[in-house]
Formats: C-alpha cells, structure tokens, sequence
C-alpha cells in the first residue's frame, strides 16, 4: 500500500520548527498541498513575526512540493479562519488540519500565574478549537476531514511543572472524545498523537544523546498515517524515538452498590471498586 496525497490539501499549525515542520515536509514529499502555519515566536510564546513559515515552504518548495505560508496565530480566532480561507483560495479544499502549535511555560503550581495559564490554554485548547471549527464544515460537506490533535505525555500521565500545559494537552482528548461522535457520519476522523521528541521544547531537558535519538521525524510516520484514507478514529498514539504505542482512557467493572451507599461502604468496599483486573476501554455512544 502506498500513501500518496496528491488530491490532498492540508493545514499544519506551528510548522515552522520541531515537529510540525517534520509532518509538513513529509505530506508535501508525499504530494500533499500545505499550509504552512507559523507565527514564530519564542518558546513561551512571546514575540513573533519570524519567517519560520516561510523557511519551510521554501524548503518544500525546493524539494518539488507546493506549499504557501501562513504567519496567524491560532489563537486569533481570524488568523484561524485566514488559514482556512489561505488553503480554500490556493486550492479550493482542506483535507487534513494537522493542530500541532504550542508553546510552553513551566511553574510549580504554588508559582504558576492565571495569566501564563490562560495563555497556554488560549494557544493549544482554544487555538486548536478555532482552526478545528474553521474547517469542520468544510469536511462535513465534503464528507471526507482527517484532523490530528497534539496531546502530550505530559496531559496523559502528568509531569511537574507543567500544570497549565498538561490541562491543555488532556483537553485534546477530551475535544476529540467529541468530534470523533460527530464526525463519523461524514467521514471526518479525528485522532490524538501524544509525541516525545527532540525539539526546541525539550533541549537541554534531557541528556545529549536521549535528546539525539528523539528526533522529531520519527513521530510523523504516526501523525501521517492519521492523515491518510486508513486513519483510525478516536485512537489516542504514542511515539518517541521509533516506539509506537496506543493509550487509553479504560474503565473497570466496578461494583454496584446501590442506593443509599454510604461513606464507609465505600471505604469497605474500595479494593473491589478500584480493582484493575477487567479493565477495558469504554465506547460511549451518543444519548438520544
Ligand atoms: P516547537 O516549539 O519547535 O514547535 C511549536 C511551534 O508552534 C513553534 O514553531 C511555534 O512558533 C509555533 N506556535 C506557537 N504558538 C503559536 C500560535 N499561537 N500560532 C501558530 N504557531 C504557534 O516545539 P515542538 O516540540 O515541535 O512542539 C510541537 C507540538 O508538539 C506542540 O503542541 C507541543 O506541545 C507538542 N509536544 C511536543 C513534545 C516534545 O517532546 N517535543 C512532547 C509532547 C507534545
């Protein structure tokens, strides 16, 4: 099976470095057209206006792929739309939208700020939202809408420091719990990869040569692969360092302890009511 994507178009946010750039060179070397989002910036979202975008188009470009560039910022709910309406006006169609910018500020929850939490927040749960509702109609009409959200191990299993971030990264999940559901029926498939690899985000952060064998082009064999006609739906995948692995949310059997429980049923019964042993992933279907 080959995965080519030359009918294709798509949407990479915060592709001007790390990982974005990785998925964006390799859909356009697969013929796929892209938007190259970036509105550079430092690693705590300060600043922008670099030619980050720009950098990678011409590289692509270069490589015998098309792309365009586009400097937004995603969590302009405008700048969302102008990168939807950028694809629209190139070429007529948006298949993918890969939700991949982030940026990063680290505190201990004693330290942290509600304006730095509000900003991380506003980058990777609402950014991705504006972009996400940019394109929806236009793949539910269509009937054909593959969307990629960027979680991290960070939201999924936790990681001090990083409470903001981490909020933000479990939302995805919880945004994608959703428009899997009501995607479906149009073919819009949406997926969560949860990456580890050696960027900008994670220089200096671990030893030299565990930073060297994290290189970001071997997470976007996942992300890809989220894009094509096979993707799965509603499936939450793991990569670092050429690993591959599926996380869930699981729910055991639990125990029904009925009406008028109290406090010290819960207490007596609270080895049976936690215990692992059937655990399985629970499919919650639409009510109504
Ligand atoms: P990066 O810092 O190299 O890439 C993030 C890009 O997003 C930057 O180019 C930045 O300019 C851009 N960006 C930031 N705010 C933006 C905005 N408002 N609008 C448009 N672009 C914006 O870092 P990396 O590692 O490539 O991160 C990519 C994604 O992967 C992020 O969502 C990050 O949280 C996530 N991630 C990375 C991990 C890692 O180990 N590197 C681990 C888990 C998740």
């Amino acid at each position: 099976m080959s995965y080519l994507f030359e009918d294709k178009v798509a949407i990479v946010t915060g592709a001007g470095g790390g990982l974005g750039r990785c998925h964006a060179l390799e859909l356009a070397s697969r013929g796929c057209k892209v938007v190259v989002n970036d509105l550079g910036g430092t690693l705590d979202g300060s600043g922008g206006g670099s030619d980050a975008a720009q950098t990678v188009v011409d590289e692509i470009k270069a490589a015998g792929g098309q792309a365009i560039a586009n400097g937004g910022s995603v969590s302009d709910p405008a700048d969302a739309r102008g990168m939807v309406t950028d694809a629209m006006d190139a070429w007529g169609r948006v298949d993918v939208l890969i939700n991949n910018a982030g940026i990063l500020r680290e505190d201990s929850w004693t330290e942290v700020s509600m304006e730095d939490f509000r900003l991380v927040l506003e980058v990777h749960l609402v950014g991705t939202a504006y972009v996400t509702q940019a394109v929806w109609p236009i793949m539910m009409e269509q009937n054909y809408g593959r969307i990629v959200l960027t979680s991290s191990p960070s939201g999924l299993f936790g990681y001090p420091g990083h409470s903001s971030y981490a909020a933000a990264k479990m939302a995805q999940v919880g945004l994608m719990n959703t428009l899997k559901i009501e995607g479906a029926k149009n073919n819009v498939h949406t997926n969560v990869i949860s990456p580890v690899a050696g960027t900008r985000m994670t220089e200096g952060k671990v030893p030299e040569e565990v930073f060297k064998a994290l290189g970001p082009e071997l997470v976007t064999p996942a992300v890809v692969y989220f894009c094509t006609n096979d993707a799965p739906n509603g499936v939450i995948l793991q990569a670092q360092a050429g690993k591959f692995s599926v996380a869930c949310v699981m729910e055991n059997e639990g125990m029904q302890l009925g009406a008028g429980t109290t406090v010290e049923d819960i207490a007596a019964n609270y080895e049976q009511i936690v215990d692992l042993t059937n655990v399985k992933p629970r499919d919650m279907l639409p009510l109504g």
